[in-house]
């Protein structure tokens, strides 16, 4: 049996500045082309989250890779996850600070070694010991971030939490032709956030999920309450006992702000190739390819499914035909 591949992505659920908006968009649509390349090239759902969160982590407007938030001590610590629905197997790194692609050195913990998550110094030890290369953690900040962090340091230099902030996590979940589903996570986490501080992204069942017999979840938000309840393991679960992508979606947010007041964003792709995008915060940016080759852009606003799209298109052959 041959499934249509699909890749639905996400780029941070937040109030997202207006002049940000087309940045936000414009790259989650270029890193769900990136992931739907390869799934049309038959490869696999696990090669194609990969190849859509390196590009989100590649491109400085999110809060992953280059471009992330810095933390209190004025640098970036950098977490992720990858996980094959097909095997379970999974891999994770947090607190990474010389590793310009978590989401590849998690894939690497995934297939080369036998533990599943590793953090700081080992990890890039790790990454270095298979050919990656280790770049200054001088190369990961940019100065939009370090003003940010120069204009909190120079306030109170209080960590607050808020819907405002910026939280730029990025995701991917794919569906591939032989019906194998994967998801991938990767964040800067929180700004200001405590040295050493972990938050939700790299903690299997917490920022993604990936199960052929269930679905593939991808999360965004407030680390400390996504990981409360388990967001995507248990979306997961809501969606093998019978809901909708969009329907556990939906109601584990409703979870999420009922147990912990907090607040977020999933993406979630079933092996039927439904999938949902929800969101509690003010925006959110999303992209995702069809199957039959649709591809589709934006920001996401509260009760308003696609809401302000950057650009339509659709691929076809070899292409993207822009409408
Ligand atoms: N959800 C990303 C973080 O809290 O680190």
């Amino acid at each position: 049996m041959t499934f249509h591949p699909l890749i639905v992505v996400h780029g941070g659920a937040w109030k997202i500045p207006e002049e940000e908006h087309t940045p936000h968009g414009e790259g989650c649509r270029r890193a769900a082309l990136a992931g739907w390349e390869v799934l049309r090239a038959g490869r696999s759902a696990v090669d194609a989250v990969e190849a859509a969160v390196r590009a989100l982590e590649d491109d400085p407007t999110f809060d992953a890779g280059r471009g992330s938030c810095l933390n209190a001590a004025g640098e970036v610590e950098l977490d992720a996850i990858i996980m094959d629905g097909r095997t379970l197997s999974l891999g994770a790194v947090a607190a990474v600070r010389r590793v310009r692609n978590p989401v590849t050195l998690a894939r690497r913990v995934m297939e080369k070694g036998p533990h599943n998550f590793l953090v700081g110094s080992g990890a890039e030890e790790f990454a270095r010991y298979h050919g990656m290369p280790l770049i200054s953690p001088e190369e990961l900040i940019v100065a939009r971030e370090r003003a940010r962090w120069e204009a909190w340091r120079a306030g109170n230099g209080l960590y607050t939490e808020n819907l405002f902030a910026p939280s730029g996590t990025v995701g991917a979940v794919a569906l591939d032709r032989e019906g194998h589903l994967a998801a991938a996570t990767s964040t800067g986490g929180k700004p200001n956030k405590w040295p050493g501080r972990v938050g939700d992204s790299p903690l299997v069942g917490c920022g993604a999920y990936a199960d052929d017999r269930s679905a593939a979840a991808s999360a965004t938000g407030d680390g400390e309450a996504l990981m409360r309840i388990l967001a995507t393991g248990t979306v997961c679960a809501q969606v093998a006992r019978g809901h909708s992508p969009q329907e556990a979606a939906e109601e584990m947010l409703r979870l999420l702000a009922e147990r912990t007041g907090g607040y977020g964003g999933l993406i979630v792709l079933d092996p039927r190739g439904r999938f949902g995008i929800a969101h509690t915060t003010p925006h959110m940016a999303w992209a995702y390819v069809l199957g039959d080759g649709t591809l589709r852009a934006g920001i996401r606003v509260p009760n308003c499914p696609e809401g302000i799209l950057c650009g339509r298109g659709a691929t076809t052959g070899g292409g993207l035909v822009s409408r």
